[in-house]
């Protein structure tokens, strides 16, 4: 079944996308996603809207069942993603309301479920078929992620923001915390000393995830906050980045609109990220 061809998957404070919507909800053998999928048409595009904190904000970053999101969304047809999400600013110059396009990640979650290919047979393999019994292929899977977000997909976000007279910082590094904590003033005062950017927590395994089941994924990272080693105030609250979210989410969801209508046809991708599994036997159908 296809339903949609582009997802956004909306973050703190992003809890909806387009207005004309239908709301499905999708089983996946990881258990159910954050929320329904809201499937619309926005410049004769066909978009699956995810909200990563379900609509009410009820799942913490840490509790986020990455795999059924992903999954859900290749399921329905999408196979690029765009990844808004709210992150702190490692660097003065990244204050709020900045906008930042990462080329780089770095992973310091500690308990996420973070590949489908964790050795065991996946659901769906080809044993499967009659629905018992696992599949025959151990699926062992080492994917291919120096480069861990679409070339295209940035491209067209940044020109996308650009064309909304907003600046975005073009590449940086997102390192990714377990959370739900904000960091304390030395993690932050370390991770600014590596040269990283900027600090969130969902970005990691949301890339990796897509990267593994053959989608574009592309982070558009707003910042709503100099994270604690960064400023000399009181340190990151969730109000103070939720009020910035609010204050932002208006031309976010604007240039959001524009990087929709301008990606590539799905059947006319030309960039790798399909091609992270060739030579690997992966002993499924992906969905
Ligand atoms: N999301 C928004 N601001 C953040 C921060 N300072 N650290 C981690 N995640 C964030």
């Amino acid at each position: 079944m296809v339903n949609a061809e582009i997802g956004v998957i909306g973050g703190s404070g992003f809890y909806s996308f387009l207005e004309d919507v239908s709301e499905i909800q999708v089983e996946t053998p990881y258990g159910p996603p954050s929320d329904s999928l809201y499937l619309g048409e926005l410049a004769g595009r066909q978009v699956a809207f995810l909200p990563r904190h379900g609509r009410s904000h009820t799942v913490p970053p840490h509790k986020i069942n990455y795999r059924a999101n992903l999954w859900a969304l290749r399921s329905v047809g999408v196979r690029q993603v765009l990844g808004p999400c709210a992150v702190g600013g490692l660097r003065a110059e990244y204050g709020p309301g900045t906008l930042l396009v990462p080329d780089q990640l770095v992973d310091r979650t500690k308990a996420r479920a973070q590949t489908f290919f964790d050795g065991e047979f996946l659901p769906g393999g080809p044993s499967q078929a009659g629905g018992s019994g696992g599949g025959s292929v151990p699926n062992v899977v080492h994917t291919t992620f120096a480069d861990p977000y679409c070339p295209v997909g940035r491209s067209v976000a940044l020109a996308a923001a650009r064309g909304r007279d907003w600046e975005p910082v073009d590449g940086g590094t997102m390192v990714v915390i377990e959370g739900p904590r904000f960091s304390t003033r030395a993690e932050s005062r370390w991770h600014a000393a590596a040269g990283w950017s900027v600090v969130g927590m969902t970005g990691h395994p949301e890339a990796v995830l897509a990267r593994e089941l053959g989608l574009c994924y592309t982070s558009m990272a707003l910042v709503t906050d100099l994270d604690a080693g960064a400023e000399t105030g009181e340190g990151v609250s969730h109000t103070e980045v939720l009020k910035v979210f609010g204050e932002n989410v208006g031309r976010l969801r604007e240039v959001l609109f524009d990087a929709v209508a301008a990606l590539p046809a799905t059947e006319t991708r030309a960039c790798l990220c399909t091609h992270a599994h060739d030579g690997w036997d992966l002993g499924i159908e992906l969905p």
